[in-house]
């Protein structure tokens, strides 16, 4: 069942275009070199002027940062690098002013190794109750030397640490299925799941409209803790059912218990990190009573091809119809590569990644779109590798990059680092030179520019919607119309679909110009020349457009 349309917004969560705000990376407000929580008060007006319904907020919980906030330490607690919780309140109030919402990160899978609970278990020692929050077991191998069982790490190396005991010795190990820094909890114990609940209503109380949920499909781990199987590959989009570690039955009434709590709350919504590839078991987590959304990540993946771009889309529709759902869509976010860089950088990812931009806003359902996207940054991989701060680096043995390449600081203005961001140089991950181009003040006043393209689609996306906007503040669009689309024929590495309004989005993936279909033209990511004797409009490569046909 999808969610009520939250009091403050412009329109049902069904038809939002909402914004990822990586925190430390779109604005410092206090010239430290890492963006805050005033920062994104700041620049609301940029949120404005892009036309979002509002912002996914990444987490700014107290944490040490291991994994830049992904490791919470006080989850009811704003991290002093980000502000205090009166300026999330403050956020939260201007949002709503301007007719926003605020999604904020939750992260039930795991804690910091500096939560209490954790130091308390450590301290309390083998067979304490401290230790049944987490998974602590005995080693395997003489002297327990070797982990308990042969689960890697998300980013490399085994998924277990060994602790030193209160009396000196080496002792148990602990299960992190991330960092090291991020020992999981046990959700078969009682206060997991009662802190959880705590969390959720002080959040809501503040006045935020929702969660995204990290790990949503994690959260559940089998009894006994099983080794993989030797042939198991462990990937990031679970498509293999024997990898264990996810997507477990149980995971389900910890998604219920959740629901729960937002049911006391009209108008909120729980969006679920669900990297479960097969469409049955990904549509499991929308049943009526579990999560109202779930980020469906095919497109940040799928290559710069026609059959690969549809295949991606009708998989995300499919799971929505099969679960009464909407779909979300996602060109990318803090953890995969630019979509620039993916689709080849240069002027060729760069008009690719338009034209995917064009097709992303014209799929009905949630677009989510991540800062910098819309000014056509590509991902850094300059950075110099002792200023690289991703736990994955360090934890491959320097054979992967990790992730600090999609996370650079945003250019605001100027042609210098930090182009606006902070008033020092020494940001916290340097921003290269040359970023004068992607700036926000330089595209603004060019119509050419990504960012006016950006605003030009979602303003045209929004009066498609606008029947929503002025309908009554009660349950949304209704997920009905909301999953399918008409697939056109097209020749061959291009697609077309119209939309239920008669709205039709073609895209050219292939290297040569085709003909452009007929309709008129409301909106197109690159140049529409006229080629041909008669000189009929083409639709070059890597180029997308809007048409209005009659239906
Ligand atoms: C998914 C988040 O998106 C990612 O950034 C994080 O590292 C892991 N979950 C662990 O919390």
């Amino acid at each position: 069942m999808t969610a009520q349309r939250p009091p403050h917004a412009q329109r049902p969560w069904e038809d939002m275009v909402l914004y990822q705000v990586y925190p430390r990376s779109f604005s410092d407000s206090d010239g430290d070199g890492t963006g805050d929580l005033q920062g994104v008060i700041d620049r609301i007006g940029h949120l404005e002027l892009l036309g979002v319904d509002g912002v996914w907020l990444g987490p700014v919980m107290r944490s040490p940062g291991a994994d830049h906030g992904y490791d919470v330490s006080d989850p009811r607690d704003v991290d002093p690098l980000f502000g205090d919780v009166d300026a999330l309140r403050r956020l939260v109030a201007e949002l709503h002013h301007a007719r926003m919402v605020l999604l904020m990160d939750l992260v039930p899978n795991h804690t910091s190794v500096e939560h209490p609970w954790f130091a308390a278990a450590v301290a309390a020692g083998p067979g304490s109750p401290e230790r049944e929050r987490y998974f602590f077991r005995d080693g395997r191998g003489p002297d327990g030397a070797e982990p308990p069982n042969n689960w890697p790490s998300v980013f490399g190396g085994p998924a277990w640490t060994r602790v030193t005991e209160p009396d000196g010795r080496p002792g148990q190990w602990y299960l992190h299925l991330f960092a090291p820094e991020q020992p999981d909890l046990d959700w078969n114990h009682p206060d997991v799941g009662a802190d959880l609940e705590r969390t959720l209503r002080f959040w809501l109380d503040l006045g935020v409209d929702g969660f995204r949920i990290d790990v949503a499909h994690g959260l559940a781990k089998p009894e006994g803790l099983p080794d993989l199987d030797d042939d198991v590959v462990p990937a990031q989009l679970i498509v293999d059912e024997r990898d264990v570690r996810w997507d477990r039955p149980d995971v389900h009434e910890v998604h219920r218990r959740i629901r729960r709590v937002l049911d006391d709350h009209p108008g909120t919504a729980a969006f679920g990190e669900v990297w479960v590839g097969d469409v049955d078991r990904f549509s499991a987590y929308l049943r009526p009573d579990e999560l109202h959304f779930a980020f469906h990540f095919a497109l940040t993946s799928a290559p710069f091809e026609a059959g690969a771009v549809r295949e991606a889309i009708e998989s995300s529709l499919e799971a929505a119809r099969a679960a009464g759902s909407v779909p979300t869509w996602a060109l990318s976010n803090h953890d995969v590569v630019r979509e620039v860089t993916r689709y080849g950088n240069g002027v060729p990812g760069r008009a690719r990644a338009r034209a995917m931009a064009l097709v992303t806003l014209a799929l009905p359902g949630i677009a989510f779109v991540y800062n910098g996207a819309e000014l056509g940054l590509p991902s850094d991989y300059s950075i110099p590798h002792d200023r690289l701060t991703d736990p994955t680096w360090d934890r491959t043995g320097h054979a992967e990059m990790g992730r600090d390449h999609c996370r650079v600081p945003l250019p605001w203005e100027g042609d210098e680092p930090p182009y606006g961001f902070s008033t020092t140089a020494d940001t916290w991950l340097p921003m290269p030179e040359g970023w004068g181009r992607f700036t926000v003040e330089s595209q603004l006043e060019d119509p050419g520019s990504t960012l006016s393209l950006y605003r030009a689609a979602i303003e045209i996306r929004q009066s498609w919607t606008a029947g929503a906007v002025a309908g009554d503040a009660g349950a949304g669009a209704g997920a009905a119309d909301q999953t399918s689309v008409a697939w056109y024929g097209a020749p061959s590495d291009c697609l077309a679909f119209r939309r239920a309004d008669g709205v039709v989005c073609a895209l050219n993936a292939s290297d040569r110009s085709v003909p452009l279909p007929a309709g008129e033209v409301l909106l197109a990511s690159g140049p529409l020349p006229t080629a041909g004797p008669d000189g009929d409009a083409v639709l070059p490569p890597d180029t997308a457009v809007w048409l209005r046909v009659d239906v």
